[in-house]
């Protein structure tokens, strides 16, 4: 088990990605903290791991607000006495053609999916510094590494905030890891291609969303959509000391998108 013993708080732990990672995790021997702001899903979450035998324990935060990532770590460290593992996955997605998004489209989707991750692992800092010992794995996007085509392929067009954003993570993971690495903490980034979770469906319909699933085959070099398990065999990567010496890098699981190889 590579995670044997591990506390792992994982954002946005209650769905897609984050759930399926929070899964792995456990299989691995962690304690997880499924950390959420949707508190329906954290118990279902909870609950289903718990009759598996697993170990989660739940937490309501709101990762744009500082005063409540600072309350989870304090919340972890009581519950579980330390904190080895960030997954900084929380996400969202608007997309809407440039000319057309206002300000509060572009606030919204930078303080989830860049400002999140800042307030997060600030909150955590301390306690893996105090450790010597920690592993941030930040979540960015392949619209983090390059542009998607615009308004065709099922993509409603339009990631201008969103690319943004997930841009900044790499940037983020690179800054984050000189600081705390001195410290015994390591800070890398997975930037996933497309993966069906909610969040695919978010701003399409689901005529858009098959239609973009068949985009992506004929363009990956792999041919074909990716599992969840293989996404979170990157994200188990870098949260395990299979990564001890490791850090500041961005890994693409995205089947190889020609675009950009
Ligand atoms: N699915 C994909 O194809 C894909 C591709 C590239 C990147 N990503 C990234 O992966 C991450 C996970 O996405 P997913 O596909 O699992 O999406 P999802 O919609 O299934 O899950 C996102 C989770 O984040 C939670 N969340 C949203 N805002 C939050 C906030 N302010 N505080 C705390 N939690 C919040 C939601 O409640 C939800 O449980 C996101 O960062 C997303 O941008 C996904």
């Amino acid at each position: 088990m590579r995670l044997k013993d591990k506390v792992a708080i994982i954002t946005g732990g209650a769905s897609g990605i984050g759930k399926s990672a929070a899964e792995r995790f456990t299989r691995e021997g962690a304690t997880v903290v499924i950390a959420d702001m949707n508190p329906e899903a954290i118990k279902r979450t909870v609950d289903e791991f718990t009759e598996k035998g697993f170990n989660a324990i739940g937490q309501v935060c709101d990762v744009t607000r500082r005063e409540q990532t600072q309350e989870m770590a304090r919340e972890v460290v009581a519950q579980a006495g330390r904190i080895d593992i960030l997954v900084n996955n929380a996400g969202i997605s608007r997309y809407r053609p440039f000319t057309e998004a206002n300000s509060e489209d572009w606030d919204a989707v930078l303080d989830v999916d860049l400002k999140g991750v800042f307030f997060c692992a600030q909150s955590v800092a301390p306690q893996m510094r105090a450790q010597s010992y920690g592993r941030i794995v930040n979540i960015s996007s392949a619209l983090g590494t390059g542009a998607a085509p615009h308004g065709t392929a099922g993509s409603p067009g339009g990631s201008s905030a969103y690319a943004a954003a997930k841009a900044g993570v790499i940037m983020l993971t690179k800054t984050l890891a000189r600081e705390l690495g001195p410290d015994g903490v390591t800070v890398n980034c997975v930037a996933p291609g497309t993966f069906l979770t909610p969040i695919s469906a978010s701003s399409r319909t689901p005529e858009q969303v098959n239609e973009h699933l068949e985009y992506r085959k004929k363009t990956v070099v792999l041919g074909r959509i990716g599992t969840l398990e293989e996404l979170t065999s990157a994200i188990l990567f870098f949260a395990s000391d299979d990564s001890s010496y490791v850090t500041g890098q961005t890994m693409s699981v995205d089947g190889g998108r020609s675009d950009r190889m």
